[in-house]
Formats: C-alpha cells, structure tokens, sequence
C-alpha cells in the first residue's frame, strides 16, 4: 500500500481481515495529510455528489460505516466517534429556504430522510442560530466522524491485525510491461503481488509507473479553522451560507472549509480565515466571542471530472484509490471493501465508471454543488 491516509490503512485494514499480508509505506506520519485535515463530515446529500454513479457509492459507504467503525473499534480498541445525527442546513432570506425546501422534497422524493424545519423548530435543535435565521433542514441520516481519531483507531487497528505501516521518504514501484513485481523504499525492495497507489492528492508522483497508469490528480487546497467553544453550544454538523460548523464533543467548533487551486501550497492565508470567518459569523454573530484555537490547511485529491480513480489499471497487480476529492473520509469504508474485492479478483460493475481507462482532460476538477 502507497499511502497512509485514511482510505490506504481502511484498505490494508480490510485486507489484512481477510488474511493477507500487507504492508503500508508513507512519505509523512500516518493519516495526517487530508484524512486529518478534514472536517469528517459524512454527508453525500449535502454535499450534492452530482455523478449518480458516484452518489451511490457514497451512499453505500455511509450506510457500512457503522459495521466499519465497529470493526475498527474491534481490533484497535479506540473509538472514532462516529455520530449520524444528521446534518442541519440553515437559510437566511427566503430565496434561500426555499432553494433548501425545494433540494429537501427532492431527497425526500429518493427516500433519504429529511426534514423541513421552521424558524422555531430550526431554533430548537440549534438556538445559537440566532435572530436573522429564516427556517432549514435537517438531513437525518447524515453526520461526522472524528477523522482524527478514526486515523489513529486504525493505525491501532492494523497494527493489531499485522499490518506494517512504515515510513520512508521515496518510494519507486518496480514493474515490468505486464505486472508489478514490487516497490523500492528506504527499507530496500519489497516484492508484492499488489500494489495500492492511494497516495491522496500526491497519487501522481508515485514514480516507477507507466503513463498509463498514472491518476490526474490535483491538489485543491482547503483551509480550515476550530473555535473554542462550548460543549453543544452547536449541537450538529451545520452548513450555513459560504461555510459548514462541526461541533467535537472536546470543545473545538471546527469551520471549513475555502476551495482553491494553490499547488501545493500548505500555508494557512489571511483571505482563508477572513473568508471562513466571515461567513460564520454572518450567520451566527453569536460565534464571534469564541477563541480561534487552531487553524490550517490541507489538499483534496481533486480529479479532472470530479470522480475517483478506483481499481486496476493496464499493469496486473497495479491499483489505483485515489481522487476521492471532498468524500474521502465518507468513502473509506466503500473503498476498503471494493479494493479488497478486485484485489482478490472479484470485480463487479461497481469500480466501472471509477476505472483509469476513462481518463478525460476535462478541466473543472468539481461536479459537485451544495444544497
Ligand atoms: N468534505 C468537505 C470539504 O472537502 O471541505
């Protein structure tokens, strides 16, 4: 496995279940690139996945997290507090709430759970929306992880189950025109019979591989920052207009996130915070009392046409899971079991339309629109 991010230790996880022998190689520490960056939101309908191929998948993914985290828990001994207890979406003019009554008629109309709520019902669930706050929605079978958390439960996780999970500053796949033969790392060679190229918004550096191969990812950078405020002062995971709040239950609000193309530029900006704070308090002037306690930026693995790249690739024995861009947290669970599957060589239509083979040069790295 290439890759320490929460999807390369879900996959070395699921596979080392299933009895294999797997080893996990990353430049930096486990799982603090964008798996601990992120807010852990898991939230397809909010997050309007537009590909409906996609959407499934991240629906299926939310729906194995709870036997997932279970496992996890299971084998490390370490809760990643998972919470589905919907996400709340609140308006603050008309125009708003109605473009949110309109998307809520349509889930409701695909069966996802959710609710209108008015002002006062609104106000109820989350009092610190205060005054200006027109009505919104609760999206119910929604809500977050402790991506964090979750980072550390499987490290633990893979330990216990045998998993090697090492560091080392290069790493150059070997292969030959047909199939990997293994990968060279500060360690020396390693041979494998499968290699995972999950290696996040860094998938297309990985060297030793054929063009073919090799995932268009981009890095899309988003910063982010915490409050410090009450336990429950916010109460879900809320997006309001140009930001979404998700509470911990340590007292952190985190705040998040801006969207830019910026390289690799990790730096926390003074337009990022302007931005997220700015919007937050918009919205709730009520957060502005609250210290900021922490802030920082990570890369979403960004693809030319917004999909992953999910599967084998022209060299036998050569994966790719990668480009899951703002659902990777969402889709560890998903991808774990698909990875495993096709790695054992049980491959359904699932991973098609996620397959290397449709590379496009399609520009706009995003299909995917808020509510
Ligand atoms: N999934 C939320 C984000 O990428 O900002």
């Amino acid at each position: 496995m290439i890759g320490a991010g929460l999807i390369g230790l879900a996959i070395a996880f699921e596979l080392a279940e299933r009895g294999a022998t797997v080893r996990v190689y990353d430049r930096g520490e486990p799982a603090r690139a964008a798996s601990w960056a992120g807010a852990g939101m898991l939230a397809p309908y909010t997050e309007r996945v537009a590909d409906e191929v996609l959407l499934d998948f991240c629906a299926a993914s939310l729906r194995e997290y709870p036997p997932f985290v279970d496992r996890v828990r299971a084998a490390g001994g370490m809760d990643p507090r998972l919470r589905l207890d919907g996400v709340v979406h609140a308006a603050f003019n008309q125009a708003d709430l109605e473009r949110l009554q309109h998307g809520a008629r349509e889930l409701v109309a695909r069966e996802v759970a959710t609710e209108i709520l008015d002002r006062a019902s609104l106000l109820s669930v989350e009092p610190w929306l205060g005054s200006q706050v027109a009505g919104g929605v609760i999206v119910s079978g929604e809500g977050c992880v402790d991506n964090r958390r979750l980072g550390r439960a499987l490290v633990s996780a893979c330990q216990t189950r045998g998993v090697l999970v090492e560091r080392s500053s290069a790493m150059h796949v070997e292969c030959n025109e047909r199939r990997v033969l293994g990968v060279h790392t500060d360690l020396g060679f390693v041979a494998a019979g499968a290699i995972v190229n999950a290696g996040g918004a860094w998938a297309s550096q990985l060297q030793g591989i054929p063009p073919s191969c090799v995932p268009p990812i981009v890095p899309i950078k988003g910063e982010m920052l915490a409050l410090g405020a009450p336990v429950d002062f916010v109460r879900h995971a809320t997006w309001v207009p140009g930001a979404y709040l998700v509470p911990r239950d340590d007292g952190r609000l985190l705040v998040g996130a801006t969207v830019e193309s910026a390289g690799f530029d990790e730096r926390v900006t003074a337009r990022g915070v302007h931005e997220l704070l700015h919007a937050a308090l918009s919205s709730a002037p009520s957060l502005g009392s609250f210290a900021v306690t922490e802030s920082w930026a990570g890369l979403r693995p960004g693809t030319p046409d917004g999909l992953p790249f999910l599967g084998p690739t022209p060299i036998a024995g050569l994966f790719l899971a990668c480009g899951h861009y703002r659902n990777g947290i969402l889709l560890a669970p998903a991808t774990a079991r698909a990875l495993a599957d096709a790695i054992e060589n049980k491959i359904g239509p699932e991973l098609q339309s996620f397959s290397i083979e449709r590379r496009t040069e399609e520009s706009s790295p995003s299909r995917i629109t808020r509510m």
